[in-house]
């Protein structure tokens, strides 16, 4: 048994050509993601959290390499990611799988639901044909369906089912880490918990760990040990789960925190509510890229070294220069 996290991700960077004009020549870049770091252990789940544009979907496929990042490291369990070639990447996919927003949008409309999940196990050639159909009834009662689902089509079930297919579908072949994109925000509110829920019990029985992505903290609050935050490609804020809600430290987290609605209306709350726009994520601000809609903001915050995540207490990881605020 090794202590070495499962997932080490180091100043991750991708970046988008964007096109225009007739000849759809390149006009720009868009940094969707810029100098992203961080550790993922053996079954733990990081949150990763941030508004729609914030880099998050990019940081998990990149991770995946189902889109190739443009520099950085990625290794998992020890082993270095990019660059690998493509048949030894095909067996590091039997270890780290998705699980996508949309499960309408996810799964074929054509296929049984036994095709969608054996589809995975004949990739990997998982299993015997005459096992096969045993191995996919009990993937199906993992995730809280009954067996006869199997010889049904996507758009015979609810969207809470359909999610809960893509997870079985995900789990066929046994992973050790998952990227779930967002995979309750298509959901009807009153079955998202369900559907967190069942996350979190099997990333207990499973020893899991999960990539577990938002854009909102209150939804990743009780499934995740850490939860970082995103903003404009960028790290803002990465620490343990209690630490991060009982004390956040950086200005983003706390106007996100103080955006969501409050469990208890008679708690103390400080309001601080985000003025201005998202800049344009192909000209970000110099140094701070929160800068132009952060109350602290000096002229100093638009310096190189307002952009370096550091830490400031164990475990706890923030990119703002003020100690004043930070320590506030
Ligand atoms: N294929 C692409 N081509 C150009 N820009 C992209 C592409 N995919 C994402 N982006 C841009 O990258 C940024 C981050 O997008 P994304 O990772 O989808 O954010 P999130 O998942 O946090 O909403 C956005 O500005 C988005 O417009
Ligand atoms: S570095 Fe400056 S602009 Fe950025 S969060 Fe800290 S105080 Fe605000
Ligand atoms: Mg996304």
């Amino acid at each position: 048994m090794t202590t070495q996290p499962l997932l080490q991700v180091r100043g991750l960077e991708k970046k988008f050509p964007i096109r225009g004009g007739l000849l759809q020549r390149p006009v720009g870049w868009v940094k969707a993601v810029d100098d992203l770091s961080f550790d993922l252990n053996r079954g733990e789940v990081l949150g990763l959290v941030g508004e729609s544009g914030s880099g998050k979907t990019t940081a998990g496929r990149s991770i995946l390499r189902l889109i190739e990042p443009t520099s950085g490291s990625i290794r998992f369990d020890g082993e270095e990611v990019t660059g690998l070639p493509p048949a030894k990447m095909r067996a590091l996919r039997r270890r780290m799988q998705i699980v996508f927003q949309d499960p309408y949008a996810s799964l074929d409309p054509r296929q049984r639901v036994r095709d969608v999940i054996g589809e995975a196990l004949t990739i990997h050639n998982i299993g015997t044909k005459a096992d096969r159909r045993d191995r996919i009834a009990a993937l199906l009662q993992k995730v809280g369906l009954t067996a006869d689902a199997m010889d049904r089509f996507p758009h015979e079930f609810s969207g809470g089912q359909r999610q809960r297919i893509g997870i079985a579908r995900a789990l066929a072949v046994e992973p050790d880490f998952i990227v779930a994109d967002e995979p309750v925000s298509a959901l009807d509110v009153s079955v998202q918990a369900q559907v967190v829920n069942l996350l979190d019990d099997l990333r207990r029985e499973l020893g899991l760990a999960v990539l577990f992505i938002a854009h909102d903290l209150a939804v990743v609050r009780y499934i995740s040990d850490r939860v970082a935050v995103m903003y404009l490609g960028r790290l803002m804020e990465l620490a343990p789960s209690d630490s991060l809600y009982d004390r956040p430290r950086h200005p983003y987290t706390r106007a996100l925190l103080s955006a969501a609605p409050e469990p208890d209306p008679d708690a103390p709350k400080q309001r601080m509510l985000l003025e201005g726009d998202v800049p344009s994520p192909m000209n970000p601000p110099s140094g701070c890229v929160f800068r132009t809609r952060c109350p602290y903001a000096l002229p100093a915050c638009a310096e190189p070294a307002a952009s370096i995540p550091r830490e400031v207490a164990p475990g706890h990881v923030v990119s703002c220069i003020r100690d004043d605020v930070i320590m506030a």
